[in-house]
């Protein structure tokens, strides 16, 4: 049985003081559940501020949104996976849409990030997922099979074993619209095939998430689809009482 995962992306939300305030409050609201894993990823600054506040809920982990395949060097505004490490992070998200798509990076840089997460030991969350235009060309499948290939080009079958994948359908993130739970659950099978003809049994040990426009009214009903582990969820993250109750769902 796959532990539901509850990941919540801050993206370039909550400052150290509004992280130190949002998990007053949701810890408040949030008692030990051992039978799902609770992420966090703020931003980089905000980040110690978040491990502080858990130093007595090993319960709950705490990521980075991004980090540079490089350990260290003149990459200015840049973070590396060691440094993340260092700070208290246990896990990176990916190839975010935002980074793909925003700030341009390819399926050749994510594929080095995710190398960099497995050499310094943090757990990557590799995301994927297709634009509109690719959905209505019927290219979902392709697309995302693709950008999974090339983000665990450099992985052999142990390594897929120790990480997440994260289905998130750009037209989907941050726009209200999300991906039905019986659309979702097609793309996750997609995945799970490509996962397990890999690894047969490992590949069926592997999270995958969902993400896009997930809120209190549709995340139960979400979690129930086939093959989706557990929720990547930006805007309905960063209300601490609400995002406790989809949690707590
Ligand atoms: P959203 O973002 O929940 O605001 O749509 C999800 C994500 O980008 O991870």
């Amino acid at each position: 049985m796959r532990r539901p995962v509850f990941a919540a992306n801050w993206k370039m939300n909550h400052g150290p003081t509004d992280a130190r305030e949002f998990m007053r409050t949701f810890l408040a609201h949030y008692a030990r559940h051992s039978d799902r894993l609770v992420l966090f990823f703020p931003s980089s600054v905000a980040l110690p501020a978040v491990v502080e506040s858990l130093r007595e809920r090993s319960d709950i982990r705490v990521g980075v949104q991004n980090i540079h395949w490089e350990d260290k060097g003149a990459f200015t505004g840049e973070i590396s996976g060691s440094m993340a490490r260092d700070a208290g992070a246990h896990y990176a998200l990916v190839g975010h849409s935002e980074r793909r798509h925003v700030f341009r990076e390819t399926d050749e840089d994510t594929a080095r990030k995710v190398a960099a997460c497995f050499r310094t030991g943090l757990v990557p969350i590799l995301c994927v997922g297709e634009k509109l235009e690719q959905r209505e060309a019927g290219a979902t499948e392709s697309v995302v099979t693709r950008q999974l290939r090339e983000g665990l080009s450099t992985l052999d079958a142990a390594q897929v074993a120790h990480m997440i994948i994260a289905y998130e359908p750009v037209w989907a993130i941050g726009t209200g619209k999300n991906a039905t739970p019986a659309d979702a659950s097609a793309v996750h099978a997609a995945i799970r095939h490509e996962l397990r003809e890999r690894s047969p049994e490992k590949g069926a040990a592997v999270p995958i998430l969902y993400g896009g426009s997930v809120n209190r009214g549709n995340a139960a009903a979400l979690l129930e689809a086939p093959d989706v582990d557990g929720l990547l969820v930006g805007g309905a993250s960063l209300d601490a009482e609400g995002w406790s109750s989809i949690v707590c769902a």
